[in-house]
């Protein structure tokens, strides 16, 4: 009998494909570059299943291009990279890696957020560069962290597992600003308190991002919002590029109309907008918030799962999109 046909569309851990290859045809792009669409179009002909990674479209031309597809498993929470009204419309179940990230994120927040505020790299690049002959009493003097203001907008389970590690971890005072309020049970558990988005701008000292990204989030941080927050405060993002207008967070950095920012995410990733290059106030990282060995594993894995379990028994784990399998 032969056995479906999937693509992993992006490099993972052997042991997943082997544990694919149990039961499909497996194609392996292992190539460090994504694909370009027409390739991943190409690469999907006569395939059931992909494995992607958040970084492949998954639109209507391709669906309509891949009329064989049934599911796209994404390695990741964020699934802005599927057309979900497109997918469902021809029903092609997404499904993404929930929950098992969640802590691991949110220490990288942290990680980021320290990082920025203690002016890491940069006094590092200075380190490397030979100068510490030079000393001053203000050197990469940075912002307080512990007992400071907390803002985190978006506050699903990772913007709850970074209260909690502010709240609990440094003390910290913390705000959010939601779409939705979250039970006074669950605010209380990460010690949030709710204001509404001119409130978390004005008063955060540090600012996180960790909202979706939809087209009503786009720019949901640009000028006029980094113009309400403290000239000392710095901003967070772990969220998804285009959340934050990277231009104008270049040009306000320069001007110092914030202090700092910490990105792991941009638009138009895997290019950085030039002017973030230059600018020294600003923690760069290319998207690696949730890059611990056993979290990525569990991505992995969970999307495989994914893929055998929808495929095999016709039950996905973790659909983004149920609706598709409606009768
Ligand atoms: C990473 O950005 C993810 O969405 O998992």
């Amino acid at each position: 009998m032969t056995r479906p046909a999937i693509l992993v569309a992006r490099p993972v851990f052997p042991q997943v494909i082997e544990l694919l290859r149990q039961h499909f045809e497996v194609d392996h792009h292992a190539g460090d570059n994504g694909l370009p669409p027409a390739e991943l179009i190409a690469r999907l002909q006569g395939k059931v299943g992909a494995l992607t990674t958040g970084s492949e479209r998954i639109d209507a031309a391709l669906l309509d291009a891949c009329p064989q597809l049934r599911i796209v498993a994404n390695m990741a929470v964020g699934f802005n990279n599927f057309d979900v009204p497109a997918m469902s419309a021809r029903r092609v179940l997404g499904t993404n890696t929930p929950d098992v990230l969640t802590e691991t994120t949110a220490d990288f927040g942290f990680a980021l957020l320290m990082a920025t505020a203690r002016r890491v790299t940069e006094s590092e690049h200075f380190l490397r560069a030979g100068l510490w002959t030079q000393w001053r009493y203000d050197m990469f003097a940075g912002a307080e962290v512990h007992g400071s203001t907390l803002g985190i907008l978006g506050m699903g389970r990772i913007g709850q597992g970074i209260a909690r590690r502010g709240a609990h971890g440094f003390g910290m005072k913390v705000i959010y600003h939601n779409r939705s309020r979250l039970s006074p049970e669950l605010e209380a558990g990460c010690g949030a308190r709710y204001v509404d988005k001119a409130e978390l701008l004005a008063q955060a000292d540090h600012l996180v991002l960790v909202l979706p990204y939809s087209a009503s989030s786009h720019h949901a941080i640009g000028a006029a919002e980094i113009a309400q927050m403290k000239p000392t405060a710095t901003l967070i993002n772990i969220a998804r590029g285009g959340i934050v207008d990277d231009a104008a967070l270049a040009v306000a950095l320069r001007e110092r109309r914030i202090a700092a920012a910490g990105l792991d995410v941009f638009e138009g990733e895997p290019t950085v907008h030039p002017d973030l290059l230059t600018v020294p106030n600003v923690v760069l990282t290319p998207h690696i918030a949730s890059a611990t060995v056993a979290t990525r594993l569990a991505m992995a894995r969970l999307a495989a799962d994914n893929l055998v379990s929808y495929l095999t028994r016709g039950q996905a784990l973790t659909p983004v999109n149920p609706q598709a399998l409606a009768p």
